[in-house]
């Protein structure tokens, strides 16, 4: 009885600091698919580590990853309302918020590597789109590297017409999905929650993705063959809900914005190195096989899919598609 009362008592001095506590604390709810063990997963791990340290505890990072919270869409539908504070979604998913151009990171091949990635990121590229973002009640804080794509199937896509009729995952983005027509396959729009599991039971034949994203969901234990194409790119975008982020004291918002940017630097110089680990641990496993392509087939798949720049050119904006090789031209490709 004593203890129950001691219990009763404990509960009605919490409920009474509570709204205190509340009131001093900024807490940011930061939403993501991956696992923690991906360069996003880091790169958010890392931010509540510097954002909780620089801000001497005034405000509390809470990262909820692997789709705990939301999925993709719903994710961006959150934001909006305010339910949470912080996303990292990929480039790929934008465009069903009504800012398509961040699809044209989507086109295949259009980077040769990630210098010139980083590059258009860093430039007037990655700052008009951020702006974009602005109209939609949306800031864009850093753009966060992951990695080049690998094909995944349970048929040894080799040339482009081995795609014909497979039924291939996609995010929600309208150049991945003339990617894989271009290619002669049926591209279907999933959740990345959802992808193992079609991937299990066969809903789905494959789809594209980094060795991390690859590794971390264990697709490669229910994929027979990994194709390493290097055919696009995965990358985010940390976006945070204007409204909130406008409302923040300044000196704390100046805090975030250097945790934010550490956070930044850290996720994009581990980005390639946790992809390279997730390449060589897919290939311990021995649960899939990895195809490497020939001179002669990768040439072949360029060729089928460049295509897709032509066609996606009014919908990404030939401005941007511009800008972007020009960069390639000035790194001397
Ligand atoms: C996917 O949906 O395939 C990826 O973009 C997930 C992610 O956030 O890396």
């Amino acid at each position: 009885m004593r203890r129950l009362l001691a219990l009763g008592l404990g509960a009605a001095l919490l409920i009474a600091a509570g709204p205190a506590l509340a009131q001093n604390q900024i807490v940011i709810k930061f939403s993501h698919v991956v696992t923690p063990e991906t360069p996003k997963g880091k790169g958010a791990d890392k931010f509540k580590e510097l954002a909780e340290k620089y801000t001497d505890g005034r405000v509390k990072v809470e990262v909820y990853p692997n789709s705990q919270l939301y999925k993709d869409k719903e994710e961006l539908e959150a934001l909006q309302l305010g339910a949470v504070q912080m996303l990292a979604p990929s480039l790929a998913k934008f465009g069903p918020l009504g800012v398509r151009e961040f699809e044209v990171f989507d086109l295949p091949y259009i980077f040769p590597d990630k210098k010139v990635l980083q590059a258009v990121e860093q430039g007037p590229v990655g700052k008009k789109l951020f702006e974009k973002l602005e109209t939609k009640g949306i800031v864009g804080l850093a753009y966060w590297d992951n990695g080049f794509k690998v094909m995944t199937s349970n048929k040894p896509l080799r040339k482009p017409d081995d795609y014909k009729g497979q039924k291939l995952r996609i995010q929600s983005s309208k150049v991945l999905e003339a990617q894989m027509r271009a290619l002669g396959a049926l591209p279907q729009v999933m959740a990345f929650s959802e992808v193992y599991q079609a991937m299990q039971t066969g809903v789905v034949d494959g789809g594209e993705n980094t060795p991390s994203n690859v590794f971390t969901q264990k697709m490669h234990e229910v994929q027979k063959y990994l194709i390493a194409t290097d055919h696009g790119y995965i990358g985010y975008a940390v976006i945070t809900n204007k409204k909130f982020w406008d409302s923040l004291p300044q000196d704390i918002r100046a805090q975030l914005e250097k945790a934010m940017k550490e956070a930044t630097d850290h996720a994009n110089a581990i980005a390639q190195k946790e992809n390279d680990d997730a390449m060589a641990a897919i290939k311990a496993s021995g649960k899939t096989e990895i195809i490497t392509l020939t001179p002669e087939e990768k040439k072949a798949m360029r060729t089928a899919l460049l295509t897709v720049h032509k066609e996606m050119e009014s919908r990404v904006g030939k401005e941007l598609m511009d800008a972007i090789n020009k960069e390639s031209s000035a790194a001397g490709y």
